[in-house]
């Protein structure tokens, strides 16, 4: 079923107009049809609060534009603080920002939408634009999203019970851009209603930055049509640390390793305001927080084998730790907000005390609980943890279990049995159940719940077995009895023959609060092959399906999907072949 999508109304507000005025330029109004010559700039304020502001820029060719450079005197005191899909710099008032190449081609007639930037200091529309030299026209449009609390609204009222599981009986928020691009494709009716995580990827989401990966609806957007369908619960990914990504390419963001500063007031702030505002205060929304952050710092750090170099500098430089704990006592201090920390998953960090050197588990609960107390973080601002988001970890083995004794031997204590390694767990479900023990012996509140995200680990179709195997060599018995057809579990990118999981679902189990699908079926985990992109993300080898491994997945095939796109964008491939090895399957 299609969700009905809600849209703000743009019309020129009394407001826009004055300001039009006031810049004593001949503008042309939103409305009026394009000088005869020249070209026309339209600077759009979508956002403003009390310091700063969101505006993006649309030009209107007259003649086509083959490449541009776009110049205006901005209000004394104004500036640009962050921009995307723009090369700029500014001197004094004098604001200049090129095309990055793909948004360089602007055809006769065609207005597109080429850049956004952050500002601070003054909203107002500024004057003198120039593309090329040329004097153009300039319009302004009034803000599509209201300011964050002022002194007026008192934001939530504050003092409310957070419930146990904000997912019980719940109606969760439905992403009407996802459900649209799922509706879309063959067979995607069936799934297309399904809730997904709205994914906060780069500062510019916040405010809806048109970018394939996370659309024009902004975060308000989303609570606002999440009030309009009724929903009781969204879900928020909270996905843009400083260096984030350390250990792979295919995400990295777009704050530098040591840009903390700009994190916490250029995207946790502006993100607390909005969802601190009073109209919101009967919506719980959960925030899934900073995938695959603080594992890293467990894993690829020195002296381990599979270190990495930025690992090591965001361990060194604390700013994951910072982040994390910064965002979850911001965000938790609101009263309808719900925070889930992200935890790996069972193939990352379930080996526990086997060998203390590679001792993931507890050395993992024992740096989620370094964080209490950290940045004013407390036990309370955690309402939980989440698994296996965006990875393909099963939620259960049914056939094998991972002590189970084959060939004489308990399969966790072979020491020639690379799919299980010496893991204390094959699967989701038990790793949560004995995580979430070691958490809250680390200071958590005992009754903290797991997410798992189960949007592609149900591993059906063709390959998927139907029983144990009856081998009694424990190679072949766990390769033939296993539902996971990873070649192996730290193979991370775009796994073909994956599967949609479990649907989402509140309380599966008593540790559970609910199944999720965070990451949106039919999104990209990377790129397969390098592609150029104004995101800030890279190529990783993992994502490309002829790539025979590194250290970080014992030196296996990557198992990933050819032809895929960045990560973030949609793939039409991949969403069927979710469909089609959906587990259970889609009637
Ligand atoms: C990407 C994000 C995207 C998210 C959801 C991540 O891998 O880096 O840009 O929003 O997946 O698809």
């Amino acid at each position: 079923m299609q969700v009905p999508r809600r849209r703000r109304r743009l019309a020129i507000a009394g407001v826009a107009v004055a300001a039009l005025a006031a810049t004593g330029l001949t503008f042309a109004s939103a409305n009026q049809a394009l000088a005869e010559e020249g070209c026309k700039v339209d600077y759009k304020v979508v956002s403003s609060w009390g310091s700063g502001f969101q505006a993006n820029v649309t030009i209107t060719a007259q003649e086509p534009i083959n490449g541009w450079d776009l110049t205006w005197t901005f209000p004394s005191g104004t500036s640009v603080s962050s921009a995307w899909n723009v090369g700029y710099s500014q001197s004094g008032t004098t604001f200049t920002g090129s095309d990055v190449g793909w948004n360089g081609s602007i055809a006769s007639g065609q207005s597109r939408e080429v850049f956004g930037f952050i500002g601070s200091g003054s909203s107002a529309t500024p004057t003198n634009f120039r593309i090329n030299g040329d004097l153009c026209n300039g319009t302004t449009q009034p803000p599509t999203s209201e300011e964050p609390p002022t002194s007026e609204d008192p934001g939530n009222p504050g003092g409310g019970d957070k419930v146990d599981n904000p997912y019980t009986g719940a109606q969760v928020y439905v992403n009407p851009q996802w459900s649209d691009r799922a509706a879309a494709e063959p067979g995607g009716d069936a799934i297309a209603n399904e809730p997904t995580g709205v994914w906060l990827d780069q500062t510019s989401a916040i405010y809806g930055n048109g970018s394939p990966t996370t659309g024009t609806m902004g975060l308000e957007d989303h609570l606002d049509e999440a009030l309009a369908q009724g929903a009781d619960v969204i879900q928020v990914v909270i996905y843009n640390l400083p260096g984030r990504d350390c250990a792979a390419l295919a995400s990295n963001g777009q704050l530098g390793a040591t840009e903390i500063g700009r994190y916490k007031s250029e995207y946790i702030d502006p993100i607390v305001d909005i969802m601190g505002q009073s109209k919101y205060a009967d919506l719980k929304i959960v925030n899934v927080i900073e995938i695959d952050s603080l594992p890293n710092l467990v894993t690829n750090v020195t002296p381990r084998a599979t270190a990495t170099a930025n690992c090591d500098t965001m361990k060194a430089n604390g700013n994951y730790v910072n982040g994390v704990s910064y965002a979850t006592a911001e965000l938790g201090a609101l009263p309808n907000t719900y925070n889930y920390i992200d935890a790996g998953h069972h193939g990352w960090i379930g080996w526990g005390d086997v060998n203390p050197q590679y001792d993931n588990f507890n050395a993992a609960a024992a740096l989620f609980g370094s964080l209490i107390g950290q940045n004013g973080m407390t036990a309370d601002d955690v309402h939980g943890f989440i698994s296996n988001t965006a990875n393909y970890s099963v939620l259960e083995e049914p056939y094998w279990a991972v002590n189970q004794v084959v060939g004489g031997q308990a399969l966790n204590q072979n020491p020639n049995l690379p799919w299980v390694d010496w893991n204390d767990f094959n699967n989701e479900k038990d790793f949560t159940e004995a995580f979430r023990e070691v958490l809250i012996d680390e200071g958590f509140n005992e009754d903290i719940g797991m997410l798992i995200d189960t949007s592609r680990n149900g591993w059906g179709g063709d390959y998927r077995p139907t029983g144990a195997s009856t081998s009694t060599n424990p190679v072949t018995f766990v390769d033939e009895s296993r539902i996971d057809q990873r070649f192996q579990k730290g193979n991370w990118c775009n796994q073909a023959g994956a599967g949609l999981g479990e649907r989402p679902q509140a309380d599966p189990e008593a540790w559970i609060d609910a199944y999720v699908w965070i990451k949106p079926p039919g999104e990209s985990d990377g790129a397969s092959e390098e592609i150029p992109n104004s995101e800030g993300k890279g190529f990783d080898q993992m994502c490309d399906p002829d790539y025979g491994g590194n250290i970080r997945n014992g030196n296996n095939p990557s198992g990933a999907r050819d032809d895929m796109p960045l990560s973030g964008h949609w793939s039409s491939e991949q969403f069927a072949e979710l469909l089609e090895n959906a587990y259970p399957p889609i009637n």
